[in-house]
């Protein structure tokens, strides 16, 4: 029981790698909060997980949810440890050809709402002095993939706020890291999935020989959300089969 007592906000919970540390997590006794955008994935994911769930609808975009999440989470547990900043949106197109519409809606739903999340929590976590952020950045954020210029640089800019967390409130007692997962089987990748031949070739990019699953991602989480990690801040932790070893 790794998480035990533990209060925990998960963005994007209702799929993906999200639900797989919502429900890793609770399964180490932590009460974990998760929001989402779609009412039926975040009811079915309730559903799902076994252990104490706080299911919230709402938009990382949209401040009031925010303001929501966070007073929501604290009535019903009384304080938020740990922050894991999931929700996220891919985005592929030639930069030169990428609507501003579509960049914005990028930097929004990746970065913006992290800001405006972490901004929420910050003085509850400097209250008790304690608190860790777990950041789903990506190898994005390491290395610029082509035709996902939005992505790569949403991704990056995690990583630095994650750096600057970690600078900022270390003398504090609150940790920040970041995870930065490869290709992993999820929604945001089933239809990319599809082209068996881009697969098979960037399969080569992987030593480990797959791609990876959300429960990959969920126990490096775990690592970095539990008091294991007590001494690591500021990291970017590849979880990728290798892709960055080369
Ligand atoms: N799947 C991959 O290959 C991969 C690789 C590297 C990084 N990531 C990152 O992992 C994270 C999780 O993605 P996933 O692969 O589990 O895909 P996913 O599509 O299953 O999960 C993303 C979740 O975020 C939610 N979400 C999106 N925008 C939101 C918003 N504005 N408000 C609230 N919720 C919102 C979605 O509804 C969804 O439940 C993302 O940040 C993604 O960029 C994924």
């Amino acid at each position: 029981m790794r998480l035990e007592g533990k209060s925990i906000i998960i963005t994007g919970g209702g799929s993906g790698i999200g639900l797989a540390c919502a429900k890793l997590f609770t399964n180490k006794g932590a009460e974990v909060a998760i929001i989402g955008r779609r009412k039926d994935r975040i009811d079915l994911a309730a559903k799902e997980i076994e252990g104490s769930i706080l299911p919230i609808v709402g938009d990382v975009a949209n401040n009031k949810d925010l303001d929501n999440l966070v007073s929501k989470t604290l009535n019903t547990f009384g304080k938020i440890d740990i922050v894991v900043n999931n929700a996220g949106v891919f985005s592929g197109s030639s930069l030169h050809e990428t609507k501003s519409e579509d960049w914005n809606n990028v930097m929004d739903t990746n970065i913006n709402s992290v800001f405006q999340l972490t901004k929420r929590v910050l003085p509850h976590m400097l209250e008790r002095e304690a608190g860790t952020f777990v950041h789903i950045a990506s190898i994005a954020g390491l290395v610029a993939i082509p035709g996902v210029a939005a992505y790569n640089v949403s991704k990056g800019a995690l990583l630095q706020f994650n750096r600057s967390i970690a600078m900022e409130y270390g003398p504090f007692g609150i940790r920040s890291n970041a995870v930065c997962p490869g290709l992993v089987k999820t929604e945001m990748t089933e239809d990319l999935m599809q082209n068996e031949e881009l697969m098979k070739e960037w399969s080569k990019d992987y030593p480990i020989g797959r791609f990876g699953i959300p429960e990959d991602i969920a126990s490096a989480c775990l690592y970095l959300a539990s008091d294991d990690s007590s001494f690591v801040t500021g990291v970017a932790l590849p979880v990728d089969g290798g892709f960055t070893a080369h």
